[in-house]
């Protein structure tokens, strides 16, 4: 892997993932029943060491070492983070827990936990997908979660506020039918991923069961630049929507229960979407100049 590449990219996603879980960590904290002294305690702890975590990303030179360390020192704290999160997700879902963090909300924040920690480890062990692949999976992991953002959106509007909550669920199905079309995409040109699924979970990481794995390799096809293209112009018109319903909120001029840092919270992820999809967007236009 290119070192310029490694410093940068790893800089670009911790300087943005590390504020985005130290926000996740105070909207749990937020959404608690007040009596959960314990796990309130263990946010108000997370809130600190990400916020701690981002001010030294901010400081770290472009320097290989200094950025290795950061991702070896990040990556463990988000193994902590998942956990706590699965343990409020799991409690929450076998209704051992009240409050006011929906299910899917703890899981999509999981997800982007995930998702954060699965990349430091690529990039720290030098790991990258050939680039349908990895095209894909940055598509279909932006177009759940902006789609997932539409509904929670929809899901804490007033239920009086009935055109804004009509417009946030249309979103919600714009983006479903796109990640569906991703989905079939995904199976046309990456098989193996769909091999992947039908197996146990347990079974990554160990070598594959004999006639496993033979599938053919992943492709680029022309349609993928046109997909890539549709995805990030349904970005920027959830983004636009995000920055109109932010500045809604700070003024207090629609009924909900959407903070102005969840808002804005909303919008910093579709704005970083943006900036993955223009990243796969040029390699897709140097993969078809070549
Ligand atoms: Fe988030
Ligand atoms: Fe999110």
């Amino acid at each position: 892997m290119d070192q310029a590449y490694f410093i940068t990219e790893s800089l670009r996603l911790n300087r943005f993932w590390l504020q985005i879980m130290s926000e996740h960590a105070l909207f749990i904290r937020e959404g608690l029943p007040c009596g959960e002294t314990q796990l309130i305690n263990e946010a108000r702890q997370f809130e600190q060491l990400f916020a701690a975590l981002k001010a030294r990303a901010d400081q770290t030179p472009n320097n290989r070492e200094a950025v290795l360390a950061l991702n070896r020192d990040v990556i463990p704290a988000l193994d902590r983070f998942i956990a706590f999160k699965t343990n409020v997700l799991n409690r929450t879902i076998t209704c051992r827990i009240g409050g006011f963090n929906y299910p899917l909300l703890m899981d999509h924040i999981r997800r982007e936990a995930i998702r954060f920690r699965a990349r430091l480890l690529e990039l720290n062990n030098g790991i990258s997908s050939p680039l349908a692949e990895m095209a894909l999976e940055e598509e279909i992991f932006w177009l759940r979660i902006m789609g997932d953002h539409a509904r929670f959106i929809a899901h804490l509007l007033d239920p009086s506020e009935r055109p804004l909550v009509k417009q946030a669920q249309q979103f919600g199905k714009s983006f479903e039918t796109l990640r569906l079309q991703g989905e079939d995409l995904q199976s046309m040109l990456v098989p193996r991923d769909y091999e992947n699924h039908l197996l146990p979970a347990d079974i990554m990481g160990c070598p594959l069961p004999p006639g496993f794995g033979n599938l053919q390799h992943p492709f680029v096809i022309p349609r993928l630049q046109r997909f890539n293209g549709e995805v990030i112009g349904a970005t920027m018109e959830i983004r636009d929507f995000k920055a109109t319903a932010l500045a809604l909120i700070e003024r207090c001029q629609v009924l909900s229960l959407i903070s102005p840092l969840l808002a804005s919270h909303v919008l910093r992820e579709a704005q970083m979407a943006l900036e993955d999809l223009a990243m796969i967007e040029r390699q897709l236009n140097k993969d078809r100049a070549e």
